[in-house]
């Protein structure tokens, strides 16, 4: 553990509207005093509402807890009109395409792009309140303005990360009884075209009765087929339509989207989030951790397919009024300095990145920074994983100049916003800590009985109080929702939300996260199960058993490794051949994402009696570490040295 304390300076410290220890502890205190009445303030504060709300928490009903009762708003409201007295000609969206294209979109333009997108939605295809439109975008204007689209019109958008396949889109899909696609041709990434439309095509061919149409949006005009009658041509329609569309009046806890994320078991889990609660907590964590002012240029790298990307690209950086830049293609392309390049030409005040992607670009261009101009940087931050003291201080000193705090976000799909995390000109820094919970966040490290932990000893990271912006329910399946947060730990007999991540305090209280202690891995900074990669897998015809671990990895954290035990007799001779049919179908299946990077061939694998897998002896030996688990108790013990010779090979 890092010792080293990095105080923030006076001039962050003088901009800041959150300034010290002082400030931050009088905010952590309202709230213990007085829970409820803190965010009741906030929400005042914060949102325009349409009609006041008229009680903060519900909590009859545990864990299914609601907030802001009887309010009603609209989040795209929130996150534009109410923007247009003073900012609409200040820039909403900066986006930069991969080749180098540029588009500048301001308020009232993000605006009637929004409207008609509504319109559209609403005239051409039906789509009501409370239906489901899945958005299967790359990094483009138009992906955030379908989402917004469906926040105006109270329809519940399902973004599914571009890097999925078709069946992992299918199963969204289906799962969400999804009315519509929006899409689009393709994109650019690492200096090609690549195309997603196809993958609508493959993803459609079966078992989606649900979905009625298609919406194409045209991005590099690369030749696709056309299903007439099904798919409908963005771009030709969106000019058709009304720039002005009145926004549903939504209830506080009408669902705003669902995201699909995975857990321990195989089937991806769709984390259901809430209006008022979702964007409270989206926009204030925008003001309290980057700390944007009116003439910031707020930069988050992320892709809307996943949380950070809603969060922190679209409605949290909107909400606050912000000037949010997109960028469509790799941190990588034509070389590693793409991304101090734009920070230098659109001067980016605040930097949010992952801590894979700093490690990458560490090792692909260590001094790559200094042929740029970073100086209008303000504030950092990483968040997905922890980071290391190595990234951590290359970060730092050389795209920070020494000079801007590091905010290290601990939250996840299932917290809507951050939970854990320094303020900028408030906490001193440790590199690798996420330091302490944001006021109104009861973030604490116990046991399972609810007892504190002590200093350096690791224990279950739990929200022991709900909060806003929380995950209401997996979508269609309460039982999984309690089963997966709120049957683990339990605090004065009440079960409380477990993150499914260890963690512990250092001596002076600081929070330092541990890791998953589910079988989720985390590779390139994307959340797998390793169920699903399991599942994957098993369907190769010749695969018996197989258990799917995670292998720190210097650049993306973790990498998947795979024991596999063949059926048959018939032996590995054809390895290499069968390696390269295992990812084929690992990438139909799931996608490139979690291919595996190591595979193993093994005799067997470690099963207790009760013929459950020790994951722990497998991870040890991916590892390449002495064991020194037990494995008297299992079922069979000489099949561990088996295969240590395996994978020693
Ligand atoms: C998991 C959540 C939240 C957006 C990105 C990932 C890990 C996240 C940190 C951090 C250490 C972190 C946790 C968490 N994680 N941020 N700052 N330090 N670990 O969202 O896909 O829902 O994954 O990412 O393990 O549980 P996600």
């Amino acid at each position: 553990m890092e010792t080293k304390v990095f105080e923030p300076g006076s001039e962050i410290k003088e901009r800041a509207r959150i300034k010290s220890m002082e400030e931050y502890r009088a905010l952590v205190e309202e709230a213990n005093k007085d829970y409820e009445g803190f965010w009741g303030r906030l929400a005042k504060e914060k949102i325009d509402w349409i009609e006041p709300y008229k009680q903060v928490l519900d909590d009859s009903n545990a864990p299914f807890y609601k907030w802001f009762i009887g309010g009603k708003l609209n989040v795209s409201y929130q996150c534009i009109d109410r923007h247009l007295d003073k900012r609409k000609n200040k820039a909403a969206i900066i986006w930069e395409g991969e080749p180098g294209d540029k588009r500048i979109i301001t308020y009232l333009e993000l605006y009637y792009e929004v409207n008609r997108f509504a319109n559209l939605l609403k005239n051409r295809f039906g789509i009501k309140k409370g239906d489901r439109v899945v958005i299967y975008m790359p990094m483009i204007p138009e992906a955030a303005f379908a989402m917004l689209a469906c926040a105006r019109i109270g329809a519940i958008h399902s973004v599914v990360f571009g890097g999925f396949s078709a069946e992992a889109l299918r199963d969204r899909i289906i799962d969400a009884k999804a009315k519509l696609v929006i899409t689009a041709d393709g994109a650019y990434r690492r200096g090609k075209p690549y195309l997603l439309k196809p993958v609508v095509d493959v993803a459609l061919a079966k078992d989606c009765e649900s979905i009625e149409a298609v919406l194409v949006v045209r991005r590099n005009n690369e030749e696709i087929k056309w299903h007439e009658g099904r798919d409908y041509d963005y771009n030709e329609l969106i000019v058709q339509e009304s720039p002005n569309c009145e926004p549903e009046i939504m209830d506080s806890e009408d669902p705003l989207f669902l995201l699909y994320t995975s857990g321990s078991t195989g089937k991806p889990k769709g984390v259901q989030h809430s209006q008022a609660g979702y964007i409270l907590w989206a926009q204030t964590t925008m003001e309290w951790v980057f700390d944007v002012k009116e003439n910031d240029t707020y930069w988050c790298t992320a892709d809307v397919g996943w949380i950070t990307g809603h969060t922190y690209i679209v409605y949290g950086p909107l909400a606050a009024g912000a000037t949010t830049m997109m960028y469509e293609g790799v941190p990588v392309y034509p070389d590693a300095g793409r991304w101090w390049r734009m920070i230098e030409e659109y001067r980016v005040n605040q930097f949010y990145t992952a801590p894979t992607a700093i490690r990458l670009l560490h090792k692909m261009g260590e001094n790559e920074p200094d042929k740029y101009d970073l100086s209008s940087l303000k504030i950092l931050g990483t968040v997905g994983e922890p980071i290391n003291p190595d990234a951590w201080m290359w970060y730092f000193m050389k795209i920070g100049g020494g000079e801007c705090p590091i905010v290290d976000t601990w939250w996840q799909t299932e917290t809507g916003g951050h939970m854990i995390s320094p303020l900028p000109g408030a906490t001193p820094i440790k590199p690798g800590s996420a330091t302490f919970p944001l006021p109104g966040i009861f973030a604490e490290i116990i046991d399972q009985e609810g007892n504190k932990k002590e200093p350096n000893e690791k224990g279950y990271l739990c929200i022991t109080k709900p909060w806003p912006s929380m995950i209401r329910t997996i979508w269609g399946d309460d039982e999984r929702f309690v089963k997966s947060y709120y049957s683990t730990c339990k605090k004065n007999g009440k079960p409380v939300y477990f993150s499914g991540d260890g963690a512990l305090y250092d001596e002076e209280g600081y929070i330092w996260i541990t890791g998953r202690m589910d079988d989720v891995i985390n590779v390139y900074g994307h959340r797998l199960g390793t169920a699903e990669i399991e599942a994957a897998i098993g369907h190769h015809p010749r695969v018996a058993e197989v258990a799917v671990v995670g292998k720190p990895d210097d650049i993306k954290g973790e990498s998947v490794f795979a024991f596999v035990v063949l059926k048959s007799d018939e032996g590995v001779a054809d390895e290499l051949e069968i390696m390269k049919e295992i990812n084929k179908v690992i990438v139909k299946d799931i996608g490139p994402i979690a291919k595996a990077d190591e595979i193993a061939f093994v005799p067997g694998l470690p099963k207790t009696r009760s013929g459950k897998i020790m994951r722990r002896i497998l991870r040890a030996i991916a590892k390449g570490e002495e064991i020194k688990q037990d494995t008297s108790t299992l079922e069979d013990p000489s099949v561990v040295e088996k295969i240590i010779e395996v994978v020693k090979r």
